[in-house]
């Protein structure tokens, strides 16, 4: 068992008094959920994002679901997506009998590889639409300005999946999360993430339409209207499909909308421990960090170095294992989507060849990276690190 009192994990929430406060204030409220705190919380995320409507959702991967569902994704679109990613970002449009085009990623941010994008993003379809879904990896922005600039035909639908991301910029100065160049982004607050509601999500837009139909399907497909109360009487609505329930309690809207308080703080300790890291692991051979270009930008989720293993004729497997040992922990982000069994009879024809992430994965290790990190737990994770390398 590890003691979870001593170990570095990779990742893990910041929770204060002021955090435990709000979310008594929901417990002993008049609503536990379907109430003013994920009213407020929604808002408050919008605001911050710079987008018209949000909507909450009980996680990321159901945020998501949603956002594919009411773009309409159908088994005639061409899904376009990056496979550096936690296996939701596909999946969800998976779910929706979309057949993922997987594209190649940049190395210096594991972003997806925009020229494959511009290569791909107007072919033509006879059915379908292209959908693009980019990950803003690791909190490192994709620049959609440019994506949006790609696109010539006006059905193209752009989801943004912004999971690591709260708390970005595009280098126009945008948030991540405004929608300025696509039709929803989707957030998640799972506790690794940069701001947290122990489990949660959103989605964010400024189209009114899809803002209804996230509200509608969040909420087992009722549709209300007032007409249908004049007409019908108060407690009569409709359901014209079946969707599920993916409702945000009151208990988690009021942890984010206490953490929110906090977002840039969070996001400039990040920061701070991201360049603490730089200066401790630069000038390592057969190792390497994000390009410094993106740290402007940067939401900083996680802090991924790339180590030619074989250089120091060892395995990723056992550095893992060592660090483990020292009280270390670490995970790989990520396995390539197209890796899962359930992709490899279902990928488009175009995906078969990935030179860049497949190097990626094979060198990439995420180290901890979280608020509550100190510099003294990033020195010992850098020291071990360069210990078990055997570099001095
Ligand atoms: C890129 C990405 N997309 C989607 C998700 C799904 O979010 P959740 O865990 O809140 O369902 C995650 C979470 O790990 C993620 O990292």
């Amino acid at each position: 068992m590890l003691n979870y009192n001593s170990f570095i994990p990779y990742a893990r929430q910041s929770i204060d008094s002021t955090d435990i406060e709000e979310v008594t204030k929901a417990l002993t409220g008049h609503f536990i959920t379907r109430g003013p705190y994920v009213k407020a919380f929604e808002n408050a995320i919008a605001e911050y994002c710079g987008a018209k409507f949000a909507v909450s959702f009980n996680s990321g991967t159901s945020a998501l679901v949603a956002a594919c569902h009411v773009g309409k994704l159908s088994q005639n679109d061409r899904f376009l997506t990056t496979p550096n990613s936690f296996v939701a970002s596909t999946g969800a449009a998976f779910l929706k009998g979309t057949i993922p085009t997987f594209l190649d990623i940049v190395r210096c941010s594991g972003n997806i590889d925009l020229h494959q994008l511009e290569a791909n993003i107007n072919l033509p379809l006879s059915r379908g639409r292209n959908v693009v879904l980019p990950v803003h990896f690791a909190g490192i922005p994709v620049d959609m300005e440019a994506v949006d600039q790609m696109i010539c035909n006006p059905d193209t639908f752009v989801i943004e999946d912004a999971a690591h991301a709260l708390g970005a910029s595009y280098p126009t100065g945008q948030k991540v999360g405004s929608c300025a160049w696509s039709n929803l982004t989707v957030l998640s607050f799972h506790p690794a993430k940069n701001l947290t509601t122990g489990e949660g999500g959103m989605v964010l837009t400024n189209d009114e339409e899809l803002y209804q139909d996230l509200c509608c399907f969040r909420n087992n497909g009722i549709q209300k209207t007032e007409e249908m109360t004049v007409t019908q009487g108060p407690w009569y609505y409709e359901v014209q499909e079946i969707t599920g329930n993916y409702h945000m309690t009151e208990l988690q809207a009021a942890l984010g909308f206490s953490q929110l308080k906090r977002l840039d703080a969070f996001v400039a300790k990040r920061q701070a421990l991201v360049s603490l890291y730089r200066e401790l692991l630069e000038n390592i051979p057969h190792l390497s960090l994000f390009s410094r270009k993106h740290d402007a930008y940067s939401a900083y989720h996680l802090l991924v170095v790339q180590i030619d293993f074989a250089a120091y004729r060892t395995t990723r497997a056992q550095v893992m294992q060592l660090l483990e040992a020292e009280g270390i922990g670490s995970q790989v982000h990520y396995i390539p989507i197209y890796r899962h069994p359930v992709f490899k009879n279902n990928i488009a024809e175009i995906s078969d060849y990935f030179p860049e992430m497949e190097i990626y994965y094979n060198q990439a290790l995420s180290l901890p990276l979280f608020v509550d990190l100190t510099p003294e737990q990033v020195q010992k994770v850098c020291a071990c690190l360069k210990k078990i390398l055997a570099v001095s």
